[in-house]
């Protein structure tokens, strides 16, 4: 009887502890990426043995200019890019009222001088200028109405290439995946024989 009983107990422990495994994205929406915080990550975290990791690369970002300031007078554009990474595949989108202002995009000179000396260069001014960043360096935009520019409508940013493919795992050495089939299968087994005993 204490047999039986002991057995149930396996049984039911065996039966919670599957339900308990966690599968963590590493970095979470952020995926797995130069500039996320890995040690905040993990920070509260209870990682036990049969939990999962999965390493997903980061997504691309769309970035409103000057978040919820937007494309206007008075912002320090400087400021905003300050700790933001670039990345070719990421978009910038520029809100405004149209007529207000616009978006060029200049070279380095021009950026400095407020002008724009390529006259072939159209600036964007639907108030809601959508560029990808197809190509990594440096970028710069300004908008060319009237002195917007010297007041401080001016970004510059500097792309790095998109981030690397993950390497896949050299076989053998992936029990993360490798072990999920076999696990179940066990598991299965061990559940039957364990049932059969008890029924016995
Ligand atoms: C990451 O965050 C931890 C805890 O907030 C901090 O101590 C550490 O300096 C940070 N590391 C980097 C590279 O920013
Ligand atoms: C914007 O901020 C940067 C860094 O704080 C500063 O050096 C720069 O002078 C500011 N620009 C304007 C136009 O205020
Ligand atoms: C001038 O602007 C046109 C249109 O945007 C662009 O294709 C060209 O590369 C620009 N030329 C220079 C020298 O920046």
């Amino acid at each position: 009887m204490a047999f039986r009983a002991f057995l149930i107990a396996i049984f039911i422990a065996a039966a919670v502890a599957p339900a308990l495994a966690t599968d963590y994205m590493v970095g979470d929406d952020k995926g797995w990426a130069s500039g996320v915080n890995y040690t905040e990550w993990a920070q509260g975290k209870d990682f036990r043995v049969g939990d999962t990791l999965s390493i997903a690369p980061a997504l691309a970002t769309d970035y409103i200019i000057g978040d919820n300031a937007f494309w206007t007078l008075g912002v320090n554009y400087t400021v905003w890019t300050e700790g933001k990474d670039f990345r070719v595949g990421d978009t910038l989108m520029f809100m405004y009222k149209p007529g207000s202002h616009n978006v060029l995009s200049v070279n380095g000179d021009d950026f400095e001088k407020c002008t724009s000396s390529n006259v072939s260069a159209v600036p964007l001014m639907s108030g809601h200028d959508v560029i990808p960043l197809t190509s990594p360096g440096k970028k710069w935009y300004i908008c060319d109405i009237g002195d917007h520019c010297s007041r401080g409508m001016k970004l510059v940013i500097t792309v790095s290439a998109a981030e690397g493919p993950i390497p896949s795992p050299t076989p053998g050495t992936s029990p993360a995946v490798e072990v999920s089939p076999w696990r179940s299968c066990a598991w299965m087994v061990a559940m039957m024989a364990v049932y059969r005993m008890i029924m016995a």
